[in-house]
């Protein structure tokens, strides 16, 4: 499908995003004082999203990156996760935050959790600029989510259609129409 020549509707727009990704960075200040909180962002979708969220932290924190095999250019998960690029610290002693684009099937996100978990972090929490619960197949959810969306695929903002896209500075869903 050439995406250029449909109708692209914006789910969340750049105001949206910027206020709720604030709001998001302040409760997470609140929640991590007196914590050593580190942020993994998983790579690639999410490093637009941990940018902006992490300059909404006001607390210490450090940032660190984590690369899963993901969907490719194929819309369907595969069911398995494998480990691309591991992170570069040592998981001891801190309250580690992993921030994702979007929690679908779940499968991504449990696997990172347990993943992290079993390095021994102090704790293990998640964060999602999107969650799209009506697709899980994995009992996790996010506990800071951004925006609760319907099933349907969505580009920008860090998430990608075919590899591109994800420099569009706001979330948007391909409609059938033609421009
Ligand atoms: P899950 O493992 O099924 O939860 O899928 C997680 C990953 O699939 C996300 O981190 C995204 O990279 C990708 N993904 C899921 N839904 C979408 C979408 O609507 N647009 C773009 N990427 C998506
Ligand atoms: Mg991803």
């Amino acid at each position: 499908m050439d995406i250029e020549k449909k109708v692209w509707e914006v789910l969340c727009s750049k105001e949206e995003i910027k206020s709720r990704v604030e709001e998001m960075g302040k409760q997470i200040s609140k929640e991590y004082q007196e914590k050593n909180l580190l942020v993994i962002s998983l790579l690639r979708g999410s490093f637009i999203f941990a940018a902006d969220l992490v300059r909404e932290i006001t607390v210490p924190c450090k940032v660190d990156f984590m690369t899963t095999s993901s969907y490719g250019h194929s819309q369907e998960t595969s069911g398995e996760v494998r480990v691309v690029a591991d992170v570069s610290t040592d998981m001891i002693g801190y309250d580690v935050l992993i921030v994702d684009d979007i929690v679908d099937s779940g499968t991504t996100m449990a696997f990172v959790k347990d993943y992290i978990q079993s390095k021994g972090a102090k704790s293990v929490r998640t964060c999602s600029l999107l969650d799209k619960p009506s697709r899980r197949k994995v009992d996790v959810n996010p506990d800071y989510t951004g925006f609760v969306i319907e099933d349907k695929f969505v580009v920008g903002y860090g998430l990608n259609f075919g590899d591109y896209y994800r420099n569009i500075p706001y979330v948007f869903v391909v409609t059938d129409q033609d421009r």
